[in-house]
């Protein structure tokens, strides 16, 4: 790989990810702690996801919701609302929630991209959620240590997503959506999937 600035900035993100934000294991009920999905890799994904979006969105992600199922300390999150997206994030501790909002409104970044509407990080169970059909995009990273969990939470989302949302599922376990006629893989090698039809 060639070591110009932009790949030396992009492996420094990843180094102090690991070192600031990570948390390590699970609890009982098989959650996974806080680690945060890799910037670069989440970057490009939403980006593959602009790509597709039909020109009219694509020219206003304001009127997209972005949501985080599982956002731990907001990272992702910020990054939605850094590309010009509604986002929101979805998570179960208190804790992290916490740390999201220093994120989120700690920060100078309300007046870098002032003309943005405010993330909302709501507490929720993301196992328990019946308002997926709300958002235009849905991403998550692993949320669950326990596959059975891990599946259950994915075909939730799979069911309630709206016509035209798009799906960025990261570590997905349940392999269902590969048979589902109502979902297509956006691009070869991306697990990014796109809702086409009830
Ligand atoms: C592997 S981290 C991914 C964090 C973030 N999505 C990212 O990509 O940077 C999984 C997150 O899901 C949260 N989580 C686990 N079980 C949950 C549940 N039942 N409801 C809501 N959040 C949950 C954890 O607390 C943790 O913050």
């Amino acid at each position: 790989m060639v070591r110009n600035q932009e790949n030396v900035l992009w492996s420094l993100l990843d180094d102090f990810r690991n070192y600031l934000w990570s948390e390590n294991g699970t609890n009982k009920k098989g959650e996974f702690d806080y680690i945060p999905s890799f910037n670069r890799e989440s970057m490009n994904q939403i980006g593959l996801v602009i790509d597709d979006l039909p020109t009219q969105q694509r020219n206003d992600l304001r009127n997209l919701k972005f949501l985080d199922a599982g956002c731990g300390k907001g990272l992702i999150v910020a990054m939605a609302r850094a590309f010009g997206f509604d986002s929101f994030g979805l998570e179960i501790r208190v804790k992290y929630i916490k740390e999201a909002l220093k994120v989120l409104y700690g920060g100078n970044a309300f007046i870098q991209v002032g003309w943005q509407s405010f993330p909302e990080i709501r507490k929720q169970n993301i196992l328990k959620y019946e308002s997926y059909g709300r958002y235009d995009v849905i991403f998550y990273y692993s949320p669950f240590d326990n596959n059975n969990k891990e599946e259950e939470f994915e075909e939730r989302i799979e069911e309630q997503m709206k016509v035209g949302a798009y799906l960025i599922a990261n570590r997905k376990q349940s392999g269902k959506i590969y048979k589902d006629s109502r979902f297509i893989k956006v691009m070869p090698g991306h697990p990014i999937f796109k809702k086409v039809k009830k």
